[in-house]
This record gives C-alpha cells, sequence and structure tokens, in this order.
C-alpha cells in the first residue's frame, strides 16, 4: 500500500513562514467541511437558490452562501488574516487585525452545476497585507504576480485541493478521514494540447480573433492547424482548468459582445489571478488576449478580465490570432 505525505507534514517542509503556513491550513480545512456540505446535497437542503442576488448581480444558490459563510467565518478566526473578499461580499472585509495576509476567494465556483451534481469548487488566492494600517479596499488591488499562495479546491469524483505556494504546484486528494493527502506532486501542464474549452453558444458573439481561432480548430486535420480537436465545456471553472492541469487544454472565456461594456464574465481577483498563477507555476500561460492577467493591475474589486489559460503553446497561438 502507498503511503502518501500529508498537507501538514508538505507544509512543515515548504519554505513559507508559519504564519502563511496557518492561512493555507485554515482554508485547506475549510474546504474539506465545503466539501461534505456539497457531498450531503438534498440530506442537508442545501440545494436550490437563496432567493437574493450578489454584487454581480447573479441569483444566489443556498450553496454560494453557505459556502461563503463558512470561509469568512474560518479566515476571521486565523490570526494572521487582516481581510477577506469574496465573489458573494459586495465590500472587504477587515478582520481587525493588521499585517499577515489578505485572502480572496469564490467560495462556490460553478454555481449552475450543484443542483445537477456536476463537480463545482473553491478559489482562492493570498496576498500580503500593508503593515501599520487596516486594509482598505486599495490594498486588495495588488496584480495576481504579488499573490504568496493561490489555489483550488475541486469537489468531484476525487475531492482534490490543488495548492502553490513560493513554487511549483501540488494536488492533494482528500482521503475518507478526512486527510488531504499528496497523490500529485509537481503537477506540470503539458505545452501542447489539441482540447480546447469554451462555451460554443456564444459563438456569435465573439469578436474575429477568437471566431478564427476556434475556426481553425473545428477544421481539424483539413484546416489551418492540421490536426483534430477535441472540445470540452463543464461550466465550472475549477473543474475545467483541473482537466487542463492534469491533461492540458486550452480554457477561453473572451469578451463578446451580448454586453460590451464587460470586460468578460470571470473576474480577475478571484477566478484569474490564482487560476493563472496555478496555472503558470505549473508551466503553462494564462492571458487577457494582450497581456499576462498575473500583470494586470486591478482597478476594482469585482473586476472582470477575458481569460485564455493552459498549454503554454496553445496559449500563445491563441494570443497570436488576437495580435493579428
Ligand atoms: P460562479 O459559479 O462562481 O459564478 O462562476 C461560474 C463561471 C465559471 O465557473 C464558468 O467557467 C463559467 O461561469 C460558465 O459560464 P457559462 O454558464 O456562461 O458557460
Ligand atoms: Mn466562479
Ligand atoms: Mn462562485
Amino acid at each position: 500500500m502507498t503511503t502518501f505525505v500529508d498537507l501538514a507534514a508538505w507544509l512543515a517542509a515548504e519554505p513559507a513562514d508559519a504564519a502563511l503556513k496557518d492561512v493555507v491550513t485554515t482554508i485547506a480545512e475549510t474546504c474539506a467541511g465545503i466539501s461534505r456540505v456539497v457531498a450531503s446535497g438534498a440530506l442537508s437542503g442545501s440545494l436550490g437558490v437563496a432567493g437574493t442576488t450578489n454584487v454581480q448581480d447573479e441569483e444566489q444558490k443556498k450553496l454560494d452562501v453557505i459556502t461563503n459563510d463558512m470561509l469568512s467565518d474560518a479566515l476571521k478566526g486565523c490570526a494572521p488574516v487582516a481581510g477577506l473578499a469574496s465573489e458573494e461580499l459586495e465590500e472587504i472585509e477587515p478582520t481587525g487585525r493588521v499585517g499577515g495576509y489578505l485572502v480572496t476567494f469564490d467560495p462556490l465556483d460553478g454555481s449552475s452545476n450543484i443542483d445537477v451534481n456536476v463537480s463545482v469548487g473553491t478559489i482562492f488566492s493570498v496576498l500580503p497585507a500593508p503593515a501599520g494600517h487596516a486594509p482598505a479596499e486599495a490594498d486588495f488591488l495588488q496584480p495576481g504576480r504579488n499573490q504568496v499562495a493561490a489555489g483550488y479546491a475541486v469537489y468531484g469524483p476525487q475531492t482534490m485541493l490543488v495548492l502553490t505556494l513560493a513554487s511549483g504546484v501540488n494536488a492533494f486528494t482528500l482521503s475518507a478521514d478526512g486527510q488531504w493527502l499528496l497523490t500529485h506532486p509537481a503537477v506540470t501542464v503539458k505545452a501542447d494540447t489539441a482540447e480546447f474549452a469554451i462555451n460554443m453558444s456564444n459563438q456569435r458573439h465573439w469578436a474575429a480573433p477568437v471566431q478564427r481561432y476556434i475556426d481553425g480548430c473545428l477544421q481539424g486535420k483539413d484546416g489551418p492547424r492540421g490536426k483534430n480537436f477535441n472540445m470540452r465545456w463543464i461550466a465550472s471553472m475549477v473543474a475545467d482548468v483541473h482537466r487542463i492541469m492534469m491533461r492540458g487544454g486550452v480554457f477561453m472565456y473572451p469578451w463578446d459582445s451580448r454586453e460590451p461594456g464587460k470586460p468578460g464574465k470571470l473576474r480577475l481577483m478571484y477566478e484569474a489571478n490564482p487560476m493563472g498563477l496555478v496555472v503558470e507555476r505549473a508551466g503553462g500561460k494564462a492571458t487577457d488576449g494582450v497581456t499576462d492577467i498575473l500583470d494586470i493591475q486591478p482597478a476594482k474589486l469585482h473586476q472582470r478580465v477575458p481569460v485564455v489559460l493552459g498549454s503554454a503553446n496553445e496559449v500563445e497561438v491563441v494570443r497570436a490570432e488576437m495580435r493579428a
């Protein structure tokens, strides 16, 4: 029987300060708790809508609210956390402490999949907090390169935690007795792929470069790419990105003309930045089409951004099309 290192032992050997390890441990333990609530579904009465909308004017599911409360409460009780921000909270929440870390999160990603028992996840990003004063919203608006830790939990056939701290990406599987065990050390994203992920139902609304890129893929062997492509779209960013972490691929949620004033659907601070860091640390790339996601200077907490990420060479093909 193979033995696996658990998260605590793995963290002990990582070159990070104890306070950051405390934050990561708190998030990991909360995600293990979220996994139990997600798995209980109708048995705990946690499916269905909450009857409220969030700051993005999206209908909240009961699980969006439950998981937001779980993470908020846990982080408020974690000494090194000075402030938090969530997809489900209009404003940042200072914890009353100064220094240490800021955490942003999407407590439940893939809300449309909850009630149909398809994989959902939690995404998190950890940034340094300012020293000397309680954090304000402006203190959260740091480019993704500043992240000191980021990752996600995916609640799927297995519950997994995919994490990056100072370097590299490691993936842990939740055991039946509630331990995070290192099952996938040093995850890398294949540089080449023949698999793309995009919501094809928006095709007629895309800009010309995205139309050209996808059209090239769809032409397969007979087209400019000279190879056949496969398509997958789970509609949970966590699950789509996790597949790319495991077997390569390119994920896109580009700008489209349905709401031309919106840069994209996904949010920079708690979706694109943490996923961008995980993908880059595994050797992949993440861009808005022009700028690396991690180099974008955020202007607003709930800022949206176009996203293209995954296998490095394929992201470059998309980027070249967007620059043409
Ligand atoms: P959330 O459930 O946190 O609001 O995020 C949903 C996001 C993302 O997970 C996914 O990639 C995308 O929405 C799916 O959008 P479509 O329904 O437009 O395909
Ligand atoms: Mn999301
Ligand atoms: Mn969400």
